[in-house]
């Protein structure tokens, strides 16, 4: 086995130095526990960036993913795909979408969002309707154009030009009539993640709804943090009564497979002709087989367990020395303390816990499948550390 200063001497020396890494490395784990390379065992409340919505090793999506492998790992787009097609079937079955776009990424699935919504208002006003209104604080993705729909500095800098019409608003219905002006859509995280855990007031996400409603500005929600199942609710935008006219999802969409997926509701189900968008991987048969095996098993049932370990951690977190507030919605955590959640992680990882951080808010997705004993374990390292 190869021992962790090698892994790290040949990450420095040959991978573009983009991530700033906690000095660990994993090789295997079951359920919400990571082995290291360094033969300790660690509780994670990461999931992968709440990719691993199962865990790891997770016998059932294994065997679909291999029973997948063992017939044929990717065709194109130009031909059908059975695990594609009941993928799609299962999501719009679900959540009362209409049609789905299969690509990689969360990142892709919002360009195809913004694309989409663009197509929809040239379609039915002509040009000049084009601009996209976007929240400060939020986050959708690396590309170019999802950078720039990315409404916190911090990520902008040195990559000057951006494409332009995108238009940023506060989270209060005057600021973004203020910026809809030429708004064919507005986008939202209903919790944002990388912002800071923080959730949106539910009467802001009400009014939102109704202004673009009655202006024909669609609705665009992005799942790819917040959704399937994260905040006990299969779709975040659930808990606020409104309905999304796009939505995009991605991460744990494949169980740690890459996928993102945009999702055509109503207005939007046509939008999109042969030759408007495309992607080489999109929908790949391996990736959508291990969708079918995650996606099929949130059930309502499922999510009401989400519903009672989310309030079982929370209600602790509350509880600890050093927490001063808990923030966003279901097993989507964040946790305030005044101090740097850098160095809480720290801690914590030394400790054998794996959190992760948003600017200074220690931020928890744990798998959903989460035992009450990995859960206390965790949480009583936190304990120790927040104090
Ligand atoms: C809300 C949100 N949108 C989009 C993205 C981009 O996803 P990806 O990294 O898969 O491109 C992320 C990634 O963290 C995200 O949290």
């Amino acid at each position: 086995m190869t021992d962790l200063s090698e892994i790290k001497r040949l990450d420095e020396t040959y991978l573009a130095q983009t991530y700033g890494r906690y000095p660990v490395a994993f090789e295997g784990g079951r359920g919400a526990t990571l082995y290291g390379v360094d033969g300790r065992e660690y509780v994670d409340f990461g999931a992968g960036i709440a990719v691993n919505i199962f865990g790891v090793n997770d016998p059932e999506w294994k065997d679909a993913v291999k029973a997948q492998l063992d017939k044929i790992q990717h065709v194109s787009n130009y031909y059908y795909s059975e695990p594609t097609v009941r993928l799609a079937e299962l999501l719009c079955k679900k959540t009362g979408a209409k049609r789905v776009f299969f690509g990689n990424s969360g990142a892709e699935a919002n360009e195809c969002a913004f694309k989409a919504a663009r197509k929809y208002s040239f379609m039915k006003y002509g040009a000049g309707r084009s601009d996209i209104v976007s929240l400060n604080g939020s986050f959708h993705g690396r590309t170019l154009f999802t950078l720039t729909a990315t409404g916190q500095d911090a990520f902008h800098k040195y990559f000057d030009p951006f494409a332009g019409g995108v238009k940023y608003a506060d989270a209060n219905l005057a600021s973004v009539k203020r910026a809809a002006g030429s708004a064919c859509a507005v986008v939202i995280e209903c919790v944002q993640g990388e912002g800071g855990v923080k959730e949106l007031p539910a009467a802001f996400v009400k009014e939102l709804a109704a202004f673009c409603k009655d202006n024909d500005i669609l609705l665009i929600c992005d799942e790819v943090q917040c959704g399937l199942g994260r905040t006990g609710k299969f779709f975040a935008y659930e808990h606020y009564g409104v309905l999304p006219d796009l939505v995009t999802v991605a991460k744990g969409l494949a169980g740690g497979l890459p996928i993102g997926g945009c999702l055509f509701y109503d207005k939007t189900k046509d939008v999109f002709a042969a030759g408007d968008h495309g992607s080489t991987f999109g929908g790949n048969p391996v990736a959508c087989a291990g969708g079918i095996s995650v996606v099929s098993r949130l059930t309502d049932e499922f999510l009401l367990e989400v519903q009672g370990k989310a309030a079982y951690m929370r209600a602790k977190l509350k509880g600890f020395d050093g927490v001063k507030d808990v923030t966003g919605m279901g097993l989507m955590i964040g946790i305030h303390t005044g101090r740097s959640a850098k160095e809480v992680a720290q801690k914590c990882l030394e400790r054998g816990v794996l959190v992760l951080t948003a600017h200074d808010v220690v931020r928890l997705l744990p798998p959903l499948n989460i035992t009450k004993n990995e859960m206390d374990e965790g949480l009583s390292v936190l304990k120790e550390v927040l104090k």
